[in-house]
């Protein structure tokens, strides 16, 4: 039996990942980047883990799906450089890790960045990890706007994908462009932020507010809601309608903030291995928190010695 990793091991083992895919970038369009902090790589330490849990599986079941291609989407994709301010380092964005990380890689990767500075570097950047400029697509386009003709690009190609909508609040990837994504055969992970509770409140008094969150739940679900917590089992239930297994993951700051990377899944066959994966990983999301990735980073980068001042009390451990 293997031994299981600590939660040490298992960070830091996920972070070297993300520090050295960062490196093969890097120095391409070196000025642009996303900048975040280290609570950041635990989200990236989730897609990232997803990449490889679903290329796995779906490339044994294309064929039983009746399609040929395994794709990767990502709506609002960055730059695939991230610099992670309070670490002092750079990671690489979600798409990088997508042409990276999976042992058996996806065939085509379609990338939505409204930024253009982002979408070129990123376009660069993909070039370089994959070789050729056949094997994906990066729209440098608001992604309401651009989410018809990536579908149907997908669509083109017979793909089964998984999806990423990197929501920053809840502008940019409307409930309908949603609802299209909702209707493709995708397997769908989205940040979702607490502050949209705020939105809601604020919703009553303020026409801009009442827009964003009509546009972002749907105008029918958020106008029968009464409360918050209507809303929100509204709006899961219609989510539920199209995929029967929604998962939640914490990701947690250590400070006090946390946000939600939520899972999305039809019930099928290929169910269990799934469940078990996402049990895994939402062990360690649980445990692990921004100021730890933060240390953790530190440590790999070589801008602290050890995780003492983490550990007080305890003795030291260097990587
Ligand atoms: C959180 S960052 C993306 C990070 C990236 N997904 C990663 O994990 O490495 C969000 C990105 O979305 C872009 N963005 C914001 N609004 C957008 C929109 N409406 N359409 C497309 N991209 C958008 C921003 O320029 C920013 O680069």
């Amino acid at each position: 039996m293997t031994k299981r990793k600590t939660d040490l091991e298992w960070l830091g083992d996920h972070l070297r990942i993300l520090t050295e895919a960062s490196e093969r970038v890097r120095s391409i369009e070196p000025t642009v980047y996303n900048d975040f902090n280290a609570w950041t790589t635990l989200k990236l330490i989730g897609v990232k883990f997803w990449q490889r849990i679903y290329t796995d599986i779906i490339q044994e079941h294309l064929e039983l799906l009746r399609k040929e291609c395994m794709a990767y989407l990502d709506v609002m994709a960055g730059s695939g450089l991230n610099r992670i301010r309070d670490a002092d380092c750079f990671v690489a964005g979600s798409s990088i890790l997508a042409a990276l990380v999976p042992r058996k890689p996806f065939h085509y990767i379609v990338s939505i960045e409204s930024n253009r500075s982002r979408a070129v570097a990123l376009e660069k950047r993909l070039i370089h990890v994959r070789g050729n400029q056949t094997s994906f697509k990066v729209f440098a386009q608001e992604a309401d706007a651009a989410i018809r003709d990536a579908l149907g690009e997908l669509r083109d190609r017979k793909s089964h994908f998984m999806a990423f909508v990197d929501y920053q609040g809840m502008k940019g990837f409307s409930r309908e462009s949603m609802d299209a994504l909702l209707r493709e055969p995708c397997d769908i992970w989205f940040t979702f932020f607490p502050n949209i509770k705020r939105s809601v409140a604020l919703s009553e008094w303020d026409e801009a507010n009442l827009e964003t969150c009509r546009n972002f739940f749907g105008r029918r679900v958020f106008d029968r809601s009464a409360t918050y917590d209507d809303l929100i089992g509204n709006w899961t239930q219609e989510l539920l309608l199209r995929r029967q297994i929604l998962y939640p993951f914490q990701i947690q700051s250590g400070e006090g903030y946390s946000y939600e990377l939520v899972f999305m899944t039809k019930r099928t066959k290929a169910g269990s291995p799934y469940v078990n994966a996402a049990d895994d990983l939402k062990r360690r999301l649980d445990s692990i928190k921004g100021d730890f990735a933060r240390m953790v980073l530190q440590v790999l980068t070589g801008k602290q010695r050890d995780l003492d001042s983490y550990f007080s009390g305890r003795p030291p451990f260097s990587l």
